[in-house]
């Protein structure tokens, strides 16, 4: 009998150790460390045994040229975000990993997608939720069932995979890793040596078989339980679903895909029966209003791929303390800082004294740098509180000389300003290069410093 075998796992980023460590040297994360037993003693046997592996060449290495290239059949599902996401539809045989924080939509967004497929047999494996749960939020999705979907509430994988010889599906959805555990293993489910063992299985079995299975991850911030980061390497495809939870809309993004682009991204709006799809996010971003008000600028963004517009709004008032307070939502607030530093320099704006607000419609966090011209225009328009017309859009980086940077994919986010009916749009003088502005209806202002933008709009 082999000694069963231990090892010291982060429970964070599943650093491995053979000693306990108090700081993870991986993720600097402290106190992240739990002894697991990694191998039991006595023979090991898998769960789903390889006969025939990945490798069916007997492992012997083959010319490029020589491979066939087999037009790959997808699953296209009737969820226009979720194909784009995928990179156009399901891809047989492909393990995918849909991460995101408890209570986000992840089972619902699973479920909807199994009850969907028309004319497929989907087998939705859930650990979290008993028959009875899964059946009342089936009923209030409300959509008609075009798929054979089954319900199996297990968390070992070995009865997991006798139960999906019996049925035979299309598509199996495990929700979630961190519930499963395997005979393999012994330390508890949800530690790093069984979400990588079961994910292991199932990375076999999906490859086999070719049946594409999806894997629902919860990432928690104190790191209770192993994230999906540990097995992100493991799988074809991760997708992260994100949102504010006190807000209705949700992105599931692609943050990894052996199958399609990694910058693709789909919008939904939870409802009360379950996700909608959104198909022109401007709209939803974009607040209905009837006069011009201070404070808001739309900036012209791109997320992923996706060209949007997206209103951005400030307050600027006198401190009433000492130390004016600056806060931001959905924008990097030092970056902020800096902005204001700029307007500081470059406009002789007195903003030290000043509590400055800042804020992204929709509960959105923008990374795009593009939206800078934007908040710079929302502040000074706020502070002096002039309203800025509601049918002008900015697109364009703030240097930290004022200078207007140029942007990329500047001609999509020209022409998403011009479909929702924007007129005027400011964009860096050095984005006109090989632009033809006779393509447009919208009139295209270039503009290279803070001050030039800051008189054009504000006179
Ligand atoms: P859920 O899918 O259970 O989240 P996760 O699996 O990521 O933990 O979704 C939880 C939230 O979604 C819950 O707070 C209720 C809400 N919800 C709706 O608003 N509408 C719906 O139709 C459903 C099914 C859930
Ligand atoms: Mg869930």
């Amino acid at each position: 009998m082999a000694k069963a075998k231990t090892t010291y796992f982060c429970q964070n980023c599943g650093y491995e150790s053979a000693k306990w460590l108090g700081k993870c040297p991986s993720c600097q994360e402290w106190n992240t460390f739990v002894e697991e037993v990694v191998e039991k003693a006595g023979p090991r046997v898998p769960d789903w045994r390889t006969t025939t592996g990945a490798a069916p060449r007997g492992g012997k290495a083959a010319a490029i040229h020589e491979i066939e290239q087999v037009e790959e059949r997808r699953l296209v599902t009737p969820d226009r975000e979720l194909n784009r996401v995928l990179g156009g539809g399901i891809v047989p045989g492909s393990l995918v990993l849909v991460g995101g924080e408890p209570g986000i939509g992840k089972s619902t967004l699973m479920l909807q997608l199994a009850l969907q497929l028309p004319g497929t047999k989907t087998l939705y494996i859930s650990g979290e939720e008993s028959e009875q749960q899964l059946k009342m939020r089936a009923e209030r999705l409300s959509q008609s069932t075009k798929a054979d979907c089954y319900i199996l509430t297990e968390t070992a994988t070995r009865s997991i995979f006798k139960q999906i010889e019996a049925t035979a599906p299309d598509l199996v959805i495990i929700d979630s890793i961190q519930t499963l555990h395997s005979a393999q293993i012994d330390s508890a489910p949800g530690s790093v040596s069984q979400v990588r063992e079961c994910t292991a299985e199932l990375l076999r079995f999906a490859k086999e078989t070719a049946i594409p299975v999806f894997i629902v991850g919860h990432i928690t911030k104190d790191g209770a339980i192993a994230g999906p980061k540990v097995l992100e390497h493991m799988v074809d495809t991760v997708l992260q679903f994100e949102g504010d939870r006190h807000h209705v809309y949700r992105i599931l993004r692609a943050i990894k895909n052996r199958f399609g682009s990694a910058s693709e991204l789909g919008i939904y709006e939870m409802q009360g029966t379950g996700l909608r799809e959104v198909s022109n996010p401007s709209e939803i971003l974009l607040s209905q209003r009837e006069n011009s008000m201070s404070g808001i600028a739309i900036a012209a963004m791109l997320e992923g791929m996706r060209p949007m517009l997206i209103e951005v709004q400030a307050l600027v008032g006198n401190s009433a303390y000492g130390t004016p307070q600056r806060s931001s939502t959905g924008f990097d607030t030092r970056r902020m800082n800096m902005l204001l530093a700029v307007l500081e320099k470059r406009l002789g704006f007195r903003l030290s004294a000043q509590d400055v607000f800042l804020n992204i419609a929709g509960g959105l966090r923008v990374e795009d740098p593009a939206i800078d011209l934007a908040v710079v225009i929302a502040v000074i328009s706020s502070q002096q509180d002039i309203p800025v017309s509601a049918t002008v859009a900015f697109s364009g980086e703030v240097g930290l000389s004022g200078e207007i940077r140029a942007v990329n994919r500047i001609e999509q986010r020209i022409a998403e300003a011009e479909k929702l009916g924007f007129e005027t749009i400011y964009i860096s003088k050095y984005n006109t290069k090989g632009l033809d502005k006779s393509h447009y209806q919208i009139a295209i202002v270039p503009v290279a410093k803070v001050e030039e933008v800051f008189r054009a709009v504000f006179g």
